[in-house]
């Protein structure tokens, strides 16, 4: 058995990690188009920080984990190909801003029709809309090379900061297929580390299906919590502890029902907009409705937050100095993808606020681009206003106590575990005052700050 993978991204590359330290006597070859990419991937500093990763890489590369841009090679080389290339969200034609964009996973298939010889397993790891698998299979089997091809669908769980412990010990597999021989090819390599009972089998279209209604339910519950934190900011109720009090409810259960300044990341949103889309697509409008709230919720939190930033601070924050603590979609990962701090950062600049940004993986020049990209999210391009804006009003520095020199706020972001332990009484000392302090993840401690002189707000409590 020799597995491939095409696309060395935040998937494909721990989970191919994974599957080679697990499995050492199976040859794991990862392959992507992205030379920079792949020749991060066979250094010492990977393109992804993930607690965990370097362990697992150093463990399998170089014995049975091999990273490289032979995409054809690779291909005619294996018994198994993941397919775990990026799946975004539309942004031209019909369905623009809703469906997932499938043109990378169909180049993947018509590569692979036209290099295979002999018979394949081909494997969805990359989350698809439900039905891809038939696109999938049709353009396989449009081949006249004789090759002969099974199709699963083995959508991937993890979550990105703890993507190792994720895949070692996961929830579920979740395979999907028709051919009993292929999908117990597939399980035998989760078997090797994942007790039978979590190997969950089903038919294609359930596995592609599940993947999605996985993150628009993990997406509404913290759209769910974020509503009410709204409501406590009005009546005084404290949203942390609505959550302890319904998450101890065992058919609530505890899990993402944590208050924030909104959820980022590549997935949830696309994923839900693409369900959106589906069952627009089958002309289920209220069933679409239901789930587009969840993202209309999302966005409502992260303008919420930056509005309330701006009237606190007696309604303007122009040219004042804030401080942004956090810039990666969640800690533990250099991953900014739709990160809320890159919305509200947005709204603060537009208000002309002076911008110090400070995170302790996402690189300067990824937020500058990130910045960029919202601020010519609306006509495709960046105006002159906002070019000034981008130039004259945002610094990025390397540690947050020089962000927080003479500013009028500090705000946090992202929940690195590093903003918990900061020297508070040097920060306060050298901002503006009153000195504001907003936490958009509830992780601070909001009786001992405002003790240190702080104005401090925190979501949904009042
Ligand atoms: P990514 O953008 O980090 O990586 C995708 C990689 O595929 C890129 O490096 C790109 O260069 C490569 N690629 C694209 N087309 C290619 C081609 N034709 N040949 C070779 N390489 C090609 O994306 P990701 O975050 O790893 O996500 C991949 C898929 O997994 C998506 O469908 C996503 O929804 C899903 N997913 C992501 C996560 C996550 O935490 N990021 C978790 C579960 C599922
Ligand atoms: C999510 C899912 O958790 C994974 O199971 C799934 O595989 C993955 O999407 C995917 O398909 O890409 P991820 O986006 O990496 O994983 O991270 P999460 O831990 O789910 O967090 C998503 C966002 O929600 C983050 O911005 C996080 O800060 C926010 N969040 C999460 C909250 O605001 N509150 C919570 O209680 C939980």
């Amino acid at each position: 058995m020799k597995i491939c993978c095409i696309g060395a991204g935040y998937v494909g590359g721990p989970t191919m990690a994974m599957i080679a330290k697990q499995c050492p006597d199976i040859p794991v070859h990862v392959v992507d188009l992205n030379q920079a990419r792949i020749d991060a991937w066979n250094s010492d500093v990977l393109p992804i920080y993930e607690p965990g990763l370097d362990e697992v890489v150093n463990e399998a590369r170089g014995r049975n984990l091999t990273f490289s841009t032979r995409v054809d090679e690779a291909i005619a080389d294996s018994d198994m190909i993941f397919i775990s290339v990026n799946t975004p969200t539309k942004t031209f034609g019909i369905g623009s801003g809703r469906a997932a964009n499938l043109e990378y996973v169909e180049k993947c298939a018509r590569q692979i029709a036209s290099v295979s010889r002999g018979h394949k397993i081909v494997v969805e790891k990359s989350t698809l809309p439900v039905r891809t698998a038939e696109a999938v299979k049709r353009i396989l089997f449009s081949v006249s090379t004789g090759a002969t091809f099974d199709v699963l669908s083995n959508p991937e769980f993890l979550a990105e900061g703890t993507a190792i412990e994720d895949l070692l010990r996961p929830d579920r597999v979740l395979i999907g297929g028709e051919s009993e021989q292929a999908i117990s090819s597939l399980a035998g390599v989760y078997e090797r580390w994942v007790p039978r009972n979590r190997i969950l089998t089903t038919n294609l279209w359930s596995s592609e299906l599940s993947k999605l209604t996985a993150n628009a339910f993990l997406a509404q519950r913290v759209s769910s919590i974020n509503a009410i934190s709204a409501l406590c900011e009005a009546t005084g109720a404290d949203v942390d502890e609505v959550a302890r009090a319904i998450g101890t409810d065992s058919r609530i259960g505890p899990k993402f029902l944590k208050a924030s300044v909104g959820f980022g990341g590549s997935c949830f949103q696309k994923d839900i907009l693409n369900l959106v889309y589906l069952c627009e697509h089958f002309g289920l409008q209220e069933v679409a409705a239901y789930w587009e709230q969840v993202v209309t919720m999302n966005d409502y939190q992260k303008r919420r937050f930056a509005e309330s930033i701006v009237r606190t601070l007696f309604s303007t924050v122009s040219d004042k100095r804030i401080a942004i603590w956090g810039w990666a979609f969640k800690k533990d990962t250099n991953d900014s993808r739709e990160s809320a701090a890159i919305y509200v950062c947005r709204d603060l600049l537009r208000e002309r606020a002076r911008l110090h940004i400070y995170d302790p993986q996402v690189q300067k020049e990824q937020i500058l681009a990130d910045l960029e990209l919202a601020m010519s999210a609306d006509t495709g391009v960046v105006s002159q206003a906002d070019r000034q804006l981008l130039e004259n009003n945002v610094s990025v520095e390397k540690d947050c106590y020089a962000t927080a020199n003479e500013a009028h706020a500090v705000v946090v972001l992202t929940e690195w575990d590093e903003f918990k332990t900061v020297d508070y009484a040097k920060i306060y000392t050298s901002m503006l005052k009153p000195a504001f302090l907003f936490d958009g993840r509830n992780i601070l401690d909001r009786r001992a700050l405002p003790k240190l002189g702080f104005e401090f707000h925190a979501i949904g409590m009042s």
